[in-house]
């Protein structure tokens, strides 16, 4: 049964491999549309960014949105560190031509769920959750009619990549991400845990320049030099293509293990601003509310990836 998404992102070398995967996938996956947000670069890029990884897949017919420029109440924090100054640093890429749409990404979101049959689409959050959480405060009506939210966000036993207790996303907007959290809406999360377990090691960095595509060549370029960040970082053997998660489990959900259980966001102490507090020993009798993600068959990974890549 194809699944009608919405993907609302923050390009990222990574969300660019996650878009592309969804636009390779389309006997599993509909997009209806993207709408960018503030996150990795600013609005201005991620726009701007979502807008060239549709024209390199030759998807030009995807209404592109912009959404929220800032964080419900913080002020944005970029990561320019990891992902270069355009946030798609890498490839040399020309500038976009497909137009961006006039409607604001949060318009799109709550009219698109308006207008689906209630239940049918699913929102994939691959940055900050500020346009998600500004959709659900402004017309709660939605939140019954999500089929699922599946995020690339938190962290439990990886613990934090941009603070030592917070992965970005959630760090970047924690009362948005406490409003999506607190929603009710199914909840899929693929957190550090799982996404760090996704290494784009040298091999697989091959088997994309190897692939003899344009596409697949970029591919190879972004992971050359998104993942020097997590090397040196994590003396890891190459980076974790997190957002990509989030789209290969709507294609193959059997490739990913996690648990049930309550997931809250600390909100107010700064030491621990944005962390995910996931609940996954059951020593409290919070009730559950999302399925966090602990384990990823990675060559299974990798294979879909590479293998959908291939196409465009
Ligand atoms: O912490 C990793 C997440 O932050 C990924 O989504 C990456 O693109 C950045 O947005
Ligand atoms: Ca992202």
């Amino acid at each position: 049964m194809r699944r009608k998404i919405i993907i609302d992102t923050d390009p990222g070398q990574d969300d660019a491999v996650a878009i592309l995967l969804a636009l390779a996938s389309p006997e599993e996956i509909d997009v209806l549309g993207i709408t960018a947000v503030a996150g990795n670069v600013p609005l201005p890029l991620t726009q701007r960014n979502a807008r060239i990884i549709c024209e390199l897949a030759g998807h030009t017919h995807i209404p592109v949105f912009a959404g929220c420029d800032a964080p419900l109440e913080r002020r944005l924090v970029t990561a320019e560190h990891v992902h270069g100054k355009t946030g798609l640093d890498g490839p040399q890429l020309p500038d976009p031509t497909m137009p961006l749409q006039d409607q604001h990404g949060v318009d799109f979101i709550i009219e698109t769920l308006r207008r689906e049959p209630s239940g049918s689409v699913t929102l994939c959050p691959l940055g900050p959750l500020t346009n998600i959480a500004t959709a659900l405060t402004r017309a709660p009506d939605i939140a019954p009619r999500i089929q699922e939210i599946v995020l690339m966000g938190g962290a439990y036993f990886e613990v934090g990549n941009i603070t030592p207790a917070a992965e970005f996303n959630i760090y970047v907007d924690p009362q948005a991400a406490e409003i999506v959290f607190k929603s009710g809406v199914p909840l899929t999360v693929m957190p550090l845990d799982l996404t760090h377990k996704a290494l784009t090691t040298a091999e697989r960095v091959e088997t994309f320049r190897k692939m003899g595509t344009h596409v697949g060549q970029m591919v190879a370029e972004w992971t050359d030099f998104f993942e020097r960040f997590d090397k040196e970082k994590y003396g890891s053997e190459g980076a974790p293509l997190h957002d990509p998660c989030v789209i290969a489990y709507l294609i193959r959900p059997d490739l990913f293990k996690g648990r049930f259980v309550n997931v809250e966001i600390e909100t107010q102490s700064e030491l621990t601003l944005g962390m995910t507090v996931a609940d996954w020993w059951g020593v409290t009798n919070r009730p559950a509310n999302a399925t966090f993600m602990g384990d990823v068959d990675a060559s299974g990974f990798f294979q879909l990836l590479t293998e959908r890549i291939a196409r465009l």
